[in-house]
């Protein structure tokens, strides 16, 4: 049995950490709950059991033992949290994005590179939820064709911005002016998630290619990205185009994927069968359909793939983590 803390245990993706736990029975001796300052006294639930938020800060976590701290409190926590409960025995599984590029720190997608749990020092970093979804259907074309080139184009969920953009959504339907976009949400797609960088891309675009490169341990994928926001509450939905290296039968493809773990493959256009982020929403799996040669170029393929971007894209994910780490020990 192990002691759990979860770090920003009031967000979107604290309280789906809670819940996962729970579903998975999570060997969980102790459970302590930290957000800020602001939710110290709130109470909070894990298997109708009642515990207290306390506030994040030295003091708090000082007097604990903790074995697994979950992360998702933003990154300025983060960078100052993550090192201080590491040095106190704890093994951190942060879904900041803080951590995630930096090569001490292993970036990890439980069915893709369990092997990279192997070196770390402490600190676990869980990819951002666009990528997530997208390695694990990216893996199965990489160990049986070879990658040239991916083009990730995506249709991101509100949820994945937290708390106030999901009100963002709900209000806009009243017709009220957005508090986190910078345009109504409502009736609207955004192609601007996170900031601009110099070259044009955003934060998030940049965030895909170099974390997918570091994950598929392939500094020399030909990447490019776009990624934008839909009114959507729940799963994000990416088209990706790849293009192998090696000819393949389309049939063999849709084997792959189905033997392939963590990966549902849901297409049969006839029945007007392919993922939709409403009906994947709540699942674990990720699930990929509109799966059909891109006739452009040579061994050329286009998938789309969705999954729930707080499940899988986050808060699943760092549980599996764990569980990987409890199994491997
Ligand atoms: P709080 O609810 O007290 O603000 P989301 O991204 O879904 O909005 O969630 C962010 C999470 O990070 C919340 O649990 C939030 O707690 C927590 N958080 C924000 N700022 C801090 C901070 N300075 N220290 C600890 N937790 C924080």
């Amino acid at each position: 049995m192990f002691n759990v803390a979860i770090v920003g245990a009031t967000g979107n993706v604290g309280r789906k950490f809670l819940e996962i736990l729970a579903e998975r029975d999570f060997p969980i001796k102790n459970l302590y709950l930290f957000a800020s300052k602001r939710s110290a006294g709130l109470k909070l639930y894990f298997k109708d059991k009642e515990v207290i938020v306390e506030e994040t800060c030295p003091e708090n976590i000082n007097n604990k033992k903790i074995d697994f701290a979950l992360f998702s409190a933003g990154g300025d926590v983060s960078l100052e949290y993550a090192p201080k409960f590491a040095s106190l025995g704890a093994t951190v599984i942060d879904n900041s994005s803080a951590w995630r590029m930096n090569k001490e720190v292993p970036l990890v997608v439980p069915e893709v590179n369990p092997e990279d749990l192997k070196w770390h020092k402490g600190i676990i970093a869980n990819p951002n939820c666009s990528t997530i979804q997208a390695m694990v259907p990216l893996k199965v074309l990489l160990d049986n064709f070879g990658i040239k080139r991916i083009v990730y184009s995506t249709y991101q969920a509100v949820s994945g911005a937290g708390v106030a953009a999901i009100s963002d959504l709900e209000n806009g339907i009243q017709g009220v002016a957005p508090k986190i976009f910078p345009y109504p949400i409502v009736g609207n797609c955004i192609p601007q998630i996170d900031v601009f960088l110099e070259n044009g891309y955003t934060k998030e675009e940049i965030k895909m290619i170099e974390e997918t490169k570091k994950i598929l341990h392939n500094e020399n994928l030909k990447i490019t990205a776009t990624t934008v926001r839909v009114p959507v509450l729940n799963s994000h939905s990416e088209s990706i185009n790849i293009e192998l290296e090696k000819n393949f039968d389309l049939k063999d493809v849709v084997n792959y994927f189905s033997k392939a773990k963590g990966l549902t493959v849901y297409d049969d256009p006839k029945e007007l069968k392919y993922p939709t982020p409403l009906e994947m929403a709540g699942k674990d799996d990720v699930y990929v359909g509109r799966i059909r040669r891109d006739f452009s170029v040579d061994s050329g393929l286009n998938i789309w793939v969705v999954a729930d971007n707080i499940r899988k894209g986050a808060a699943l994910n760092a549980v599996q983590i764990a569980e990987l780490l409890i199994k491997s020990n």
